[in-house]
């Protein structure tokens, strides 16, 4: 799909993002293993968790046809094998959300063999996460992705598990993965790359593993599988960028999916380049998110959050963003890098509205995820007129602001929502293809723009 966007928008109101993908990840995962019933509320229909969905549903019994149906996107309300689900329900955000997804667990140790592969799709938080998963359970499984997920490594998951005792083979590096699960040791674990996808993998497997777990993170990331495991519980504890864990077996549990703060970023800039006012509710605050807003406001885009409640150890609440002046140049330095990974996108486009040079410095991680998403953001600046290069580790970006031009997302979400948003403020009417591809993390994401405001159209 491909979309035309104008400058001269004015954003109003108040928004509502889907629900957060890293968390909805973890807790369908959870909900799975658990024993006895879950109902999770708000769970995002992106492609990405339902891809954890239908794997899950291939390993499980009880559970599988409610994660079935709701990973296949049928929208008929349906009970069966003591559990139910619920689709269809029109929220703020249209059709992408879900009110309940009720699933019946048995337990690590009720996971079944599945028939065939499980795919993954475009989801690195579903090969790894379930890869620690599935390096406990007594079968053989392989788990397959996409052409750009079939790229990304695949080893740093594979070999904390093996130390734990599982077998698990890459196809150089890469999946296919194959897994032969089996009776578990816990370890200490010293990621060499910062990854809350690998500590996360460590940490299930870890839940599953006889005596204790402890991964001693150099840089932090984002929380959400430790806060998840202390509420329900779990024999955890994080001090001094280590977690502890031993093992356990949780219970079903009831929570509300916070919205995503990842996707509210393209919200807080398009709100920041159009010198609007907004409000998004609902949205989740977890600190390991929300550095993002931090490196914001050294760009002078100034924000408050309050906190209205918890949900499973998850701070929820609003966020509003001041109206903007303009937009300072940055620099971000290599430790701050993980906790902004997601956001690095959408920052630098915000950077090409400086008026001087920024840098994003040790930034190769951005190599390795859903697309290069260091020489794609740098090729999207310049396609909407800016400039912008990537540098070895680091990305430069020219500021001066974009001209407006037509910019490919290449398969990328984050990339396709990115362009998209800085396209608002260019000089002229921009376009990005690709723009479908924002499914993966922000269903409706067109849909919320222009119902605030944004003059956002698709092209046929
Ligand atoms: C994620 C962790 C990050 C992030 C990804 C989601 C998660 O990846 O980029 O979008 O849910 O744990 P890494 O852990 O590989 O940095």
């Amino acid at each position: 799909m491909r979309v035309r966007i104008m400058p001269g928008s004015r954003l109003e109101g108040k928004a509502r993002v889907p629900g957060d993908k890293s968390v909805a990840h973890r807790w369908i995962i959870l909900a799975a293993t658990a024993i006895g019933r879950s109902a999770l509320v708000e769970v995002p229909r992106s492609l990405d968790v339902r891809s954890t969905a239908s794997c899950l549903a291939r390993i499980t019994s009880k559970a599988r046809p409610a994660l079935d149906a709701w990973s296949s996107n049928d929208g008929s309300l349906a009970k069966g094998h003591g559990s139910t689900w619920n689709l269809g329900v029109e929220g703020s955000v249209g059709t992408a959300a879900l009110r309940a997804l009720e699933v019946e667990g048995e337990g690590r140790s009720g996971l079944v063999a599945p028939a065939g592969a499980l795919d993954c799709g475009n989801a690195g938080t579903t090969m790894r996460l379930l890869s620690g998963v599935l390096a406990s359970a007594p079968f053989e499984t392989e788990l397959v992705g996409d052409r750009s997920l079939s790229t990304r490594p695949m080893e740093r998951v594979a070999q904390p598990l093996r130390s734990m005792g599982a077998v698990v083979e890459t196809a150089d590096g890469h999946a296919p993965v194959r897994i032969v699960g089996g009776a578990l040791s816990g370890i200490v674990f010293e990621p060499g790359t910062p990854s809350a996808q690998v500590k996360s993998a460590v940490l299930l497997a870890g839940l599953d593993a006889d005596g204790r777990t402890e991964v001693r993170e150099p840089v932090g990331t984002r929380d959400h599988t430790e806060r998840a495991l202390a509420a329900l519980g779990a024999p955890t504890s994080v001090s001094e960028g280590s977690v502890l864990l031993e093992r356990y077996q949780h219970e079903g549990f009831a929570a509300t999916v916070p919205g995503d703060p990842s996707s509210g970023a393209f919200l807080v800039a398009a709100a920041a380049l159009s010198g609007s006012e907004l409000t998004i509710v609902g949205v989740g605050l977890n600190p390991s998110r929300t550095r993002f807003l931090e490196v914001m406001a050294r760009m002078g885009i100034h924000t408050e959050r309050r906190i209205d409640r918890f949900e499973l150890g998850e701070p929820v609440g609003e966020l509003w963003v001041a109206p903007s002046a303009g937009i300072d140049s940055l620099r971000v330095e290599p430790d701050e890098i993980p906790l902004v990974i997601d956001e690095i996108p959408v920052l630098a486009l915000l950077a090409a509205h400086a008026d001087s040079e920024s840098r994003f410095l040790g930034a190769s991680e951005l190599r390795v995820k859903e697309s290069d998403r260091l020489e794609g953001i740098a090729a999207g600046i310049r396609a909407l007129g800016g400039a912008a290069a990537a540098e070895g580790h680091d990305l430069v970006v020219g500021g001066g602001g974009l001209q407006g031009g037509r910019a490919d997302a290449m398969g990328d979400h984050r990339m396709a929502m990115a362009f998209a948003v800085a396209a608002l403020a260019a000089r002229g009417p921009s376009e990005v293809d690709g723009m479908q591809r924002a499914d993966v993390s922000f269903p409706g994401f067109v849909a919320t723009m222009q119902s605030l405001g944004a003059l956002l159209e698709e092209l046929p």
